[in-house]
């Protein structure tokens, strides 16, 4: 029975905003209600939530809809942040409920499990079962938010191989992280017989890194066609320097820079090399960077033209996972359940044996 605990609607609604960005909650909130409702109706008795990070997705499950929630997650300081943030929620829960009606409290149990790309569907299950130590034999509902890379990919093969996992919520992102041919022994991307046997169906790795951008939210930044516009540059010129100093560099390591556009070009590439622990670059090659920049509006060009391509390398991953089912006699549906503007990796596979 889906149990909204509309009581306390108030003190969850602060309970799971705590710790949460904005546009987190806002994936949480309605990723939840569709998992929640889609447990109900598929009858399955558990939800396996992949990749939960702090367990965000994972309270609102539980102490929201009472739903029972299983969380894997590979990073050991995640699980412990999920249990502290856990522990929070049910304190202020339980004062609350000096004055409000009570209801259940049961949270999820975290679990700190990497699921490798090749683990067999009968040795996940059982590994789970263990951990769920339920009398009657449980069915899974599959779930991930933001589930990166392979992970997502592993979810849906996982569904279709085992009778006991009956539904999935997928919603996938970093495509970039996906195994293709012939890199590796286990493929994330194509899965399916039929972009398989396509000519041309790999995707570079670029273009899968450049489906993961905002489109939407870089339109914005187009529009107001500030300062921010020329940090673009900041970027495509440090890759200039590095490259130049060190040529075995394939990739950029380069995190996110913040509030980059409050930096000169000097500083910020100081602060690059620094977080990549190298010396930093002598006065010489950064002054030749820094002339590239006066170039920003073809870096701008060149990312609008990668955002353009981006939606349609996101459909053609997501496509390929829905014809993969339907190859195994299952169909699935694909959704856009957030706002794009605000979360641009929307799109979730929906899926549920019991309407097959
Ligand atoms: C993009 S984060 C999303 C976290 C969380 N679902 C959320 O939305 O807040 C992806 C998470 O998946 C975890 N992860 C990635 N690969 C994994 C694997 N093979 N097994 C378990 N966890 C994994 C990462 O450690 C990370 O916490």
């Amino acid at each position: 029975m889906l149990l909204k605990l509309s009581c306390q609607e108030k003190m969850l609604k602060h309970i799971f905003r705590k710790h949460v960005k904005p546009k987190k909650q806002h994936e949480i909130y309605l990723l939840s209600k569709t998992v929640a409702e889609l447990l109900e109706s598929s009858k399955c008795s558990d939800i396996i939530d992949f990749g939960s990070g702090q367990g965000h997705l994972a309270r609102s499950l539980t102490l929201g809809y009472n739903c029972p929630v299983i969380t894997l997650e590979q990073n050991k300081n995640f699980i412990k942040k999920a249990e502290e943030f856990d522990d929070d929620a049910c304190k202020t829960l339980h004062k609350a409920n000096r004055q409000a009606d009570v209801v259940g409290q049961v949270t999820a149990r975290h679990v700190q499990y990497n699921v490798s790309t090749d683990v067999a569907a009968d040795i996940f299950i059982d590994t789970i079962d263990k951990k769920v130590q339920s009398h009657v034999e449980p069915t899974y509902l599959l779930t991930g938010l933001h589930a990166c890379g392979d992970l997502s990919a592993t979810m849906i093969r996982l569904y279709k191989e085992s009778p006991r996992i009956a539904a999935l919520v997928s919603v996938a992102c970093c495509y970039m992280k996906l195994s293709t041919e012939p890199e590796s022994t286990y493929i994330g991307y194509p899965m399916s017989l039929y972009v398989k046997g396509l000519d041309n169906h790999k995707i570079p790795y670029k273009s899968r890194e450049s489906a993961c951008h905002a489109l939407e939210d870089y339109r914005c930044r187009l529009k107001g066609a500030g300062p921010q516009l020329r940090m673009h540059c900041y970027r495509a010129a440090l890759g200039t320097i590095l490259r130049k100093l060190h040529p075995d560099m394939v990739r950029l390591p380069v995190q996110t820079i913040k509030k980059a556009f409050n930096l000169s070009f000097v500083e910020y590439v100081a602060l690059a090399f620094k977080k990549l622990k190298l010396s930093a670059p002598n006065e010489v090659d950064v002054q030749e960077a820094e002339s590239l920049l006066s170039q920003w509006v073809h870096v701008v060009i060149y990312f609008c033209l990668c955002l353009m391509v981006a939606p349609t390398v996101e459909s053609i991953i997501l496509l390929d996972r829905m014809i993969y089912l339907k190859e195994h006699g299952l169909n699935c549906e694909i959704k856009s359940l957030f706002e794009p503007k605000l979360s641009p990796r929307c799109f979730a596979i929906i899926a549920s044996k019991d309407s097959q």
